[in-house]
């Protein structure tokens, strides 16, 4: 007995864990400073957690007052109906939502070059392919409707990352306007916003009301610190709102992550401190470490740094845990998360001593 031919299915690589990198180097969790999975340095909020202890005792019925209670809270939030907003087990389950309501066996999918993986991954879940259209380093990945029309060939969805994984570019809201009524009727576009928080550039969910190809992903993992509930959530145009019914799988959205989500939304406080914290951050990086980096308006900071592999696995035996980007396909390239005040100036001074150590690639 064998799985089908999954050759073509590359598994998803996660930044590194703490309690994983630990073990390997035999130190405590405690000691190490993660910075390699955009997570949110503060933790969730505070009512989140409390909401979840009170969810606690009621996981023994299935999720289905707080789902509704979330989907309204939502739609309520973006000013949609509340079947414009397919709740999901993270974005990555929206994902896979307009994978299955979209494609057909063979279709094609668009993806930025390089980009968050899971967007091939799940076309080819779902029996379709994926082409890449490019976001330039040598363009200080600069994001443009022209780029992606140059590589755009009538493919049924086109992923737009904004701001953008890895690099922390934002795609203009003007070019994804030329985008919108640029591409075949039968093409959407879906645009990711997980970080959307914290970019200074407004949702581009107010334009579902004028433009039926648009759907725009989000998340409660990054600036509403519950990544490892899994909860996030895909708003789509009016027109076609209802196929959630027939794509989602039931109840994988939990009980206790709707709930913590309806908490972490009566907290705008905490998202607030978690915007400014990483805002903070971000410019702390970009000005003290001694690399090339770019302006970045997520939670985290490319930088250049040669060995993208030495000198990530050399800050990693000091404690710091970043991401090695050779799986973006940037091998000279680390990603950094925002930390707190003390994460984050603990991880310059680390790697502005292993830069200067390790010999360049
Ligand atoms: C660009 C982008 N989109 C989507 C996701 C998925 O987020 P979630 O945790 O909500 O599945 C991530 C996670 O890192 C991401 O970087």
């Amino acid at each position: 007995m064998q799985p089908r031919d999954l050759s073509a299915h590359a598994p998803y690589v996660p930044g590194r864990g703490t309690e994983e990198v630990a073990r390997e180097l035999g130190l405590d969790p405690e000691e190490l400073t993660k910075l390699s999975s955009n997570e949110n340095p503060h933790g969730p909020s505070p009512k989140a957690v409390a909401a979840i202890e009170d969810a606690a005792p009621t996981v023994s019925v299935y999720p289905k007052t707080a789902h509704t209670d979330l989907t309204e809270r939502l739609a309520d939030k973006w000013n949609l109906d509340p079947e414009q907003v397919w709740v999901s087990p993270g974005a990555d389950g929206s994902i896979d939502y307009l994978s299955r309501a979209m494609l057909e066996p063979s279709d094609t999918i668009l993806e930025p070059s390089p980009g968050f993986s899971y967007y091939s991954m799940s076309a080819r879940y779902h029996h379709g392919d994926a082409v890449q259209y490019e976001v330039s380093k040598a363009d200080d990945f600069e994001q443009t409707a022209e780029a992606v029309l140059d590589a755009y060939d009538g493919e049924r969805m086109v992923y737009l990352t904004t701001p953008h994984n890895p690099s922390g570019s934002v795609l203009p809201r003007d070019e994804l306007v030329e985008l919108a009524e640029s591409v075949e009727d039968h093409t959407l576009l879906v645009v990711d916003e997980a970080y959307g928080e914290f970019a200074d550039e407004p949702s581009a969910i107010d334009l579902l009301s004028e433009y039926d190809n648009l759907a725009v992903l989000r998340t409660f993992s990054k600036a509403y610190g519950l990544a490892g509930l899994r909860i996030g959530y895909a708003c789509v145009p009016e027109a076609w709102a209802d196929a959630y019914a027939r794509v989602n799988t039931p109840f994988a959205a939990s009980e206790v992550a709707c709930r913590a989500a309806l908490a972490a939304l009566d907290d705008p406080d905490h998202v607030e401190k978690s915007v400014e914290s990483a805002k903070w951050a971000r410019e702390y990086l970009c000005d003290e470490l001694d690399v090339p980096t770019w302006e970045s308006a997520g939670n985290f900071v490319l930088a250049e740094v040669g060995d993208a592999t030495a000198v990530s696995e050399a800050a990693q035996r000091e404690g710091v845990i970043v991401r090695d980007c050779g799986s973006f396909g940037l091998p000279e390239c680390i990603r950094i998360s925002c930390g707190t005040e003390a994460q984050t100036k603990r991880a310059v001074d680390v790697l502005n001593r292993v830069v200067s150590e390790v010999p360049t690639a």
